[in-house]
């Protein structure tokens, strides 16, 4: 069975002192926490996190990785530099890496067949813009990402392969899909997976929602069929907020 994930997206904030307190509060109050936990500092703040959280409940995540293990490429960070600081996990495909950095389909699916050849587990986001959802094309796009995103991966990699659908418009805005709305595109995105992979990998997969998640809604949305965790942003970066998140219920 599906077990609940609740992973913290820091995006570009905190500096490594900051990131220390964070991850000190998170490692003492989330011991007794009963599900799967994962924090995504930024670059610089991995190592310093990735000690305080090292044999805790909490995996290591980056929030990126370069295409290629290593070489020419001015301003990247390599699968083999996140190995090295014991990150475990990759969040790919994160709708600002899509829409403001303008990562195509292709790259994110590059990124996540070298990071699964590496060993780490991958966190593919997809979703769709307001315009897109006002256009009745959610469905289409996510699906359409999740199949381009996951080009080429084995049924045997697949189980280290959560999937985050994040609705681009509930990002950052207070506004949260509804939970029936996200259930009903996690249901989606599972019968895509189902069709790729077939009915047992399209049960098991981990399929997040992300995008204005906090204490207030997620019991709500974690009570939906479909719904296995969040990606938290903003309220990822207080234990106030995460912790009564990450113990939903
Ligand atoms: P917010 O929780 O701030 O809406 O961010 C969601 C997100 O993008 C997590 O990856």
């Amino acid at each position: 069975m599906r077990s609940y994930y609740i992973a913290g997206n820091w995006k570009m904030h905190k500096t490594r002192s900051e990131a220390a307190e964070l991850a000190k509060a998170l490692v003492a109050q989330l011991k007794d926490g009963k599900h799967k936990y994962l924090v995504a500092p930024t670059f610089t703040s991995l190592e310093t996190v990735g000690a305080i959280v090292k044999g805790s409940n909490i995996l290591l995540g980056a929030q990126n990785c370069a295409p290629e293990e290593q070489g020419a490429h001015t301003g990247e960070v390599s699968v083999l530099q996140l190995k090295d600081l014991g990150v475990e996990t990759v969040i790919l495909g994160h709708s600002e890496r899509r829409h403001i950095y303008k990562e195509e389909d292709e790259l994110i699916n590059k990124k996540v067949k070298l990071a699964l050849k590496y060993g780490f587990e991958v966190i593919l986001c997809v979703g769709e813009l307001l315009e897109e959802r006002e256009a009745g094309k959610a469905e289409a796009v996510c699906e359409s990402q999740t199949v381009k995103g996951l080009a080429g991966v084995a049924l045997a990699d697949l189980a280290r392969v959560t999937i985050a659908y994040e609705p681009v418009w509930a990002i950052g805005t207070g506004k949260t899909a509804t939970p029936e709305d996200a259930d009903a595109i996690h249901a989606y995105i599972r019968k895509v997976v189902g069709k790729l992979y077939g009915a047992d990998a399209a049960a098991n997969i981990i399929i997040q929602y992300g995008g204005s998640v906090k204490p207030e809604n997620a019991a709500q949305l974690m009570a939906k069929e479909n719904i296995d965790g969040a990606l938290v942003g903003g309220a990822a970066l207080k234990a106030d907020t995460f912790v009564p998140i990450a113990k939903f219920g």
